[in-house]
């Protein structure tokens, strides 16, 4: 079945805390992006896993910049323990490559998990409006196809897409790809700044190995039972 990851995007450790501790008996990863990491440094990562007990982390530092510079940050974040790290895809392939074999030497060297490696396509907030206006002149669906491809020749273990984009990666990536999926919005939730989105259910019809959703469970008056209403609707669905 498809899993979900809830964003705690919190400005700081306690607000993360409380969010964590809301959740803490549903059946869901947490994903610690880069408002929480810059305002409390790495040490909130193994914090926050440990108040959830043994559940899937997803650290969200969307790295991007040249190779030897993106090595050298996935060396430090592997000491985080976390089981997925994001990298932008759009660095290339040697920054891809560089990211991967820096992970494998200091999971062994340090002794640590190895983290997969996941790649950005383009981020959900922008349809093809705004990739115009940063030079794109390509639809986002063959742009976020272009770069996912690139991610799984480079050796990524999956990239972050819009649940729009779900089928033809699916068609077009080797099959150990995992596609993780944000811009997931159940029926009469806000979008907010999300563009390219779907209700959770349509986005695991059509494939979707993770669900990232934030908003739609944090900033509801009771999150357990959001994030719980999904994951009967996504099991319901299953059966
Ligand atoms: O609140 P919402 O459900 O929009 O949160 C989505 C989360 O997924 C945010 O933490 C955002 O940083 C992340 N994300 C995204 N689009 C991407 C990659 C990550 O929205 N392409």
């Amino acid at each position: 079945m498809t899993g979900i990851f809830c964003a705690i995007d919190a400005a700081n450790m306690q607000d993360a805390q409380d969010m964590v501790r809301k959740l803490s008996k549903v059946d869901i990863g947490i994903k610690i992006g880069l408002e929480l990491f810059v305002a409390e440094g790495p040490f909130c990562v193994e914090r926050l896993r440990e108040l959830k007990g043994d559940t899937p982390v997803f650290l969200d530092l969307k790295l991007h910049d040249i190779p030897n510079t993106v090595a050298g940050s996935i060396r430090a974040a592997v000491r985080c323990r976390a089981d997925f790290i994001t990298i932008h895809t759009s660095g290339g392939a040697a920054m891809m490559r560089a990211a991967i074999e820096a992970a494998q030497d200091a999971a062994a060297q340090l002794n640590c998990p190895l983290p997969a490696l996941l790649g950005v396509t383009v981020l959900t907030h922008m349809d093809d409006g705004d990739l115009e206006s940063v030079g794109q002149q390509k639809p986002s669906g063959d742009q976020v196809l272009r770069l996912a491809q690139l991610a799984d020749m480079s050796g990524l273990q999956g990239v972050i897409c819009s649940p729009l984009e779900i089928a033809s990666l699916r068609k077009n990536l080797s099959p150990r790809m995992k596609l993780v999926v944000p811009g997931i919005r159940p029926e009469g939730s806000a979008a907010g700044d999300q563009k390219r989105t779907l209700t959770p259910q349509a986005a695991s019809d059509l494939g979707a190995d993770y669900l990232v959703i934030g908003r739609p469970i944090t900033q509801s008056a009771d999150p357990a039972k959001a994030a719980q209403d999904i994951l009967d609707s996504l099991a319901r669905k299953a059966a």
